[in-house]
């Protein structure tokens, strides 16, 4: 796991072995004691060069050994070893030195890095903090604000930044591991006093009380309620303001904290949810493994309004041909203007050149003859569509692949208009597409395996986390959103403010507030798909049928924002009031409230108090009802698909994991408990009735979210 050879001479070289990224694991800890003391004792050898096998030095911690007893020894007092021997230790840093990697460097005497090599502290981004002195030793090295920075957000630097930073003392262009033989050569022997970190007194900026103040206001903005970042924060806090020794202690204090959060495992679980949503499988037998895509070089996208310009972009950017239609020629014209933003912004921000020339423009649908692949994203008009695609089979060349981009209408209704329907399936991107994360991958009734591989590997290129999920109205997220929505609705018709509600899921940790968010993609939205299913009868304003649609509890509140014009940011009013339609910061709006007063007076309903915990009880519960309504139809093959989505598209607090994991954490007891008792009180209202599986789960002793797929298998067979 770590062995030590003698190179020119008098240089030891330590490789440490542990594919693929020489994750520090107990063998790996231990082979490095061993060789540092064989090193250490051995008179021939006068300096040392740490590297890792097949060109990575260290990823970091061994992830897998998480939750595990710990065995082997323990990272600090093997770091310190290093740091205190009397021969030089050259920390030889190719690919990457994250986390526990880095921290072993920073135990170095000094560190050279190949030029491509990344450098960096991630262990906020797993609810951690960089608990091997690197919390204690960044900071004496590089100064508070550039640790701060680095160990409050996890982001890598390049071996140019690191170098510019003073966490590298050399970066080459040619082999690492000779660059650094050659520079352990030349400081054998030489005194290391000044070279051992730990021992550096902590630069102590001025106004430091100022400077911890503005970094821990920046860090709680923007942590949403994640508790590693402000730990961050206060460890650092500990290096400018303890001796080293007092300030590893508050490290090691604040590390147990993090660790025995439930924050730190959610956001491991994110972690490894993540990876699993790239094994996807279908229940036809479909699998990540043994389905082979097709090459896709060239792409068309039709309609260039809100989504397929930013889908243009992002495939442009991956390197394809892309040929973009559009019927509208006043929506031609500014969608390129669009996308030459875009695409110059995104060179900018990437430090390449633009690829406008990528991309082609056209009026007519037959541009799209000889494309691989075809993602449309035209009016959300099932009618519009069933034309489209059938112009698309007619038009394509054989084999290639019609892909939709709709936010909840029928794939296979889609796929029964071509003649060849197991080439379509669906590819959910989310607004803006270039930027977002998120790609849900639907598959058909009929949709081949091919076409999903293929639709899913494109995903991967584009460096979407690409979801494989079943179709049915709304797929996995949206679907999940509906009932989520209408709690909101509901909570304002009994007393509850959209201020109220919006603060209380922004607490939780949502990004925005559900009203805030419906202002910001547009109330109309919604109304037009509710018009489309027959739910919106204007004029019913009173009367006990206005507040009931087919037989169930309905809300019509949106609709009666629609009707006034208020559709959001874009016209100026919605469920807040902007300075100007386009406006982007919500103001609470009186005429709003009174409005509510009199559609509860005029609906007989007597406002009553309403509180956080309700607030998040109704809209999560129902949510997370439907999401163990997805597993039992089989549209998610698991929890973790599901919370990805939700994490990366719905902006659910990662600290949180997800809505599935969240529930887990929360009890499935209590979740079932909690929504029996709002069944129980809102009997009208089916999607408060909590879901047979949940009661199945909850029955076979609440097992820990990784077992659920077992459950959920028993299920199936049982059907
Ligand atoms: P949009 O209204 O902004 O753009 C649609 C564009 O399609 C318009 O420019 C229109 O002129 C063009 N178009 C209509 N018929 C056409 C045809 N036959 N040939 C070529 N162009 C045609 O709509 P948006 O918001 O971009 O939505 C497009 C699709 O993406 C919809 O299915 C929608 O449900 C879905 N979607 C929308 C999201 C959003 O946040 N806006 C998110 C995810 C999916």
């Amino acid at each position: 796991m770590a062995q030590l050879s003698i190179v020119s001479g008098s240089v030891g070289l330590i490789t440490l072995q542990n594919p693929p990224v020489n994750a520090l694991s107990a063998a790996v800890r231990q082979g490095i004691v061993d060789t540092v003391e064989k090193a250490l004792s051995d008179p021939k050898v006068k300096s040392v060069v740490i590297r890792g096998q097949n060109g990575v030095f260290c990823g970091g911690a061994d992830i897998k050994e998480f939750g595990t007893k710990m065995t082997g020894p323990h990272l600090i007092p093997m770091i310190h070893a290093i740091e205190a021997g009397n021969k030089p230790m050259v920390a030889a840093i190719e690919g990457s030195a994250l986390g526990g990697g880095l921290e072993l460097a920073l135990g170095c005497h000094y560190r050279v890095a190949h030029s491509k090599a990344r450098l960096g502290l991630p262990e906020v981004t797993l609810g951690l903090l960089p608990a091997a002195a690197g919390s204690q030793r960044l900071p004496r090295l590089i100064g508070v604000p550039a640790a701060l920075n680095l160990i409050t957000t996890g982001r890598h630097v390049t071996a140019a930044e690191a170098l510019q930073l003073g966490i590298v003392d050399q970066v080459t262009d040619h082999d690492t591991v000779d660059t650094a033989v050659k520079f352990a050569l030349n400081v054998a022997g030489q005194s290391l006093d000044a070279r051992r970190i730990s021992t550096f007194p902590c630069p102590r900026p001025a106004e430091l009380d100022a400077l911890f103040e503005d970094a821990m206001q920046k860090v709680r903005k923007s942590a949403r309620g994640a508790i590693a970042p402000v730990a961050c924060v206060q460890a650092v806090r500990a290096a400018a303001t303890l001796p080293y020794a007092e300030g590893l202690e508050r490290e090691r204090e604040l590390m147990a904290t993090l660790f025995n959060s439930g924050q730190a495992r959610a956001l491991q679980y994110c972690f490894f949810a993540q990876r699993a949503v790239g094994r996807w499988s279908t229940p036809s037998g479909a699998r990540w493994d043994t389905s082979k895509p097709v090459p896709v070089p060239k792409a068309a996208v039709i309609g260039l309004g809100t989504m397929g310009r930013g889908i243009a972009v992002a495939l442009a950017q991956t390197g394809l041909s892309v040929v973009a239609v559009e019927t509208q020629e006043k929506q031609m014209m500014e969608a390129k203007q669009a996308v030459s933003g875009m695409l110059e912004r995104g060179a900018k921000r990437r430090g390449v050149a633009p690829v406008s020339d990528k991309i082609s423009y056209s009026g007519n649908i037959r541009a799209v003859a000889d494309v691989d692949l075809v993602i449309e994203a035209v009016f959300e008009d099932m009618a519009v569509k069933e034309k489209l695609f059938q112009q698309l089979s007619a038009i394509c060349k054989p084999g290639a692949l019609l892909c939709t981009n709709t936010s909840a209408l029928d794939v296979d209704h889609l796929a029964s208009q071509t003649r060849n329907p197991e080439l379509v399936v669906g590819m959910h991107f989310f607004a803006p597409a270039h930027v977002m994360k998120l790609l849900e991958v639907v598959y058909g009734r009929r949709s081949s395996t091919q076409a999903v591989a293929t639709a899913m590997q494109l995903g991967k290129k584009m460096g979407k986390v690409s979801v494989a999920v079943g179709n049915c109205r709304g797929f996995v997220g949206n679907r999940m959103l509906k009932p989520y929505i209408e709690q909101a609705f509901y909570l304002l018709e009994e007393g509850a403010t959209p201020e109220l509600v919006d603060r209380a899921l922004e607490e939780f940790g949502f990004s925005m507030g559900v009203f805030r968010m419906s202002d910001l993609s547009g109330l109309d939205v919604g109304w037009r798909v509710r018009k489309g299913d027959g739910l919106v009868e204007p004029g019913l304003a009173s009367g006990p049928s206005a507040r009931v649609r087919q037989g169930r509890r309905y809300s019509p509140l949106g609709d009666l924002l629609c009707e006034q014009g208020r559709f959001g940011q874009k016209t100026g009013r919605g469920w807040y009031q902007y300075e100007k339609p386009g406006g982007r910061v919500a103001r609470s709006d009186p005429w709003l409230h009174s409005f509510l007063e009199g559609y509860r007076a005029r609906h007989g309903l007597v406002a009553r108090r309403i509180d956080h915990e309700e607030v998040l009880e109704r809209c999560l519960y129902a949510l997370i009802n439907e999401g163990f309504h997805i597993l039992e139809d089989g549209i998610a093959a698991g929890p973790e698909d599901i919370d990805v989505i939700y994490v990366f598209g719905y902006g659910w607090p990662r600290h949180r994991g997800g809505p599935m994991f969240y529930a887990g954490m929360v009890g499935l007891a209590k979740v079932l408990e909690r929504l029996e008792h709002y069944h129980q009180a809102h009997p009208d209202v089916p999607h408060l009735q909590p879901c047979s599986l949940l009661r199945r789960l909850v029955a076979s002793g609440s097992p820990p979210i990784h077992k659920w797929r077992e459950v959920i298998r028993k299920l199936h067979s049982h059907l």
